[in-house]
């Protein structure tokens, strides 16, 4: 499998890791396929999204989207950070494997993730701003019953 040199740079080196205590909107995502799962924590004033910080437990490729993702949202606005695609992110990478295109998916559904967030804390439904957000997957057995998974 072959990765761009900026893959490489962004998963040995990745920008922006950690959390941040003051986030006002924070959101999880999982694949339930590969188990991988990305936190992203943003700080947003006014309309522009001032501070930006993720953890991803995941693959090389979920760690460099993640990491691109958040240099893609610092500094922009609401708008703009609604409209990173993947694709976008992809592109910024100079590419990925296409076995590892879902992992960008996941990267453009944290930044979602985590607005939704931002504007449930404000008593405001989400979905017809930012559209339907992947569930993180969730622990249990095939046979147990569970109200989510209906
Ligand atoms: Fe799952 Fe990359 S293999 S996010």
């Amino acid at each position: 499998m072959m990765y761009s040199e900026k893959v490489l740079d962004h998963f040995t080196n990745p920008r922006n890791v950690g959390e941040l205590p003051d986030a006002n909107g924070v959101g999880e995502v999982g694949n339930a396929k590969c188990g991988d799962i990305m936190r992203m924590y943003l700080k947003i004033e006014g309309d522009v999204i001032t501070d930006v910080k993720f953890k991803t437990f995941g693959c090389g490729a979920a760690i460099a989207t993640s990491s691109m993702a958040t240099e893609m949202v610092k500094g922009r606005t609401i708008q703009e950070a609604l409209q990173l695609s993947n694709k976008a992110v992809m592109e910024a990478l100079d590419g990925l494997p296409p076995v590892k295109v879902h992992c960008s998916v996941l990267a453009e559904q944290a930044v979602r993730a985590a607005l939704a967030d931002y504007y449930r804390r404000q008593g405001i439904d989400p979905e017809p701003i930012v559209g339907k957000i992947q569930e993180p997957d969730h622990d249990h057995g095939e046979g147990d019953s569970c109200p989510s998974c209906g």
